[in-house]
């Protein structure tokens, strides 16, 4: 079998909608320092592009999550593989995401921030597939909705490739 990628969203896409949201995210935190929280490795791209356009002082932080089970589908078991370097508490936390599926990663991520006391807690994610959800999450950015399809590229991966794809495609096995 052997496996394609085709366009879903081009790099020029991306690209605008990340500058747009890097504008909202620096109007909305005007006067503050937004602590950007990196969930490894698929946020990675993403909060690289996103930081860059965000005019307010930022920092950073990363953090990795697996959830117990195969690479295409999530188990909502979830386990911290790396935890964040420094304490949140009374930080303006943006949690910085590839793709919301299930939504179970990041309500259980996002449960967890919470009781370290930060000032506010927000999620920014590149991509939401909203007809996949199970669990309830509330997102304040969303770059794009996308159909239920498996998509690669800018951070994502398929068996740990495509992640370097300056672009979103989708597999397409033949
Ligand atoms: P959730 O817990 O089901 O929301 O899973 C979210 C995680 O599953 C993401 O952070 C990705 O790592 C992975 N994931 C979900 N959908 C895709 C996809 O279409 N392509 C690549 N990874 C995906
Ligand atoms: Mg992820």
């Amino acid at each position: 079998m052997s496996e394609t990628v085709r366009v879903l969203l081009s790099e020029e896409e991306v690209d605008r909608r990340i500058r747009e949201m890097g504008e909202k995210i620096s109007r909305d935190y005007d006067g503050r320092q937004v602590h950007l929280i990196c969930v490894l490795k698929g946020g990675v791209f993403f909060t690289c592009e996103l930081a860059k356009r965000i005019s307010v002082p930022v920092s950073l932080d990363f953090m990795s999550v697996s959830s117990y089970g195969n690479d295409t589908k999530s188990s909502g078991v979830v386990k911290i593989v790396k935890d964040l370097d420094e304490s949140i508490e009374n930080k303006d936390v943006l949690v910085v995401e590839d793709i919301i599926d299930s939504g179970r990663t990041l309500s259980y991520l996002l449960e967890n921030l919470r009781r370290r006391n930060p000032a506010s807690l927000k999620l920014c994610t590149l991509l939401d597939k909203p007809e996949r959800r199970v669990t309830e999450v509330e997102v304040d950015y969303t770059g794009f909705e996308i159909p239920d399809e498996f998509v690669v590229g800018y951070g994502l991966d398929y068996s740990q490739k495509y992640r370097n794809l300056p672009y979103i495609g989708v597999i397409e096995l033949s």
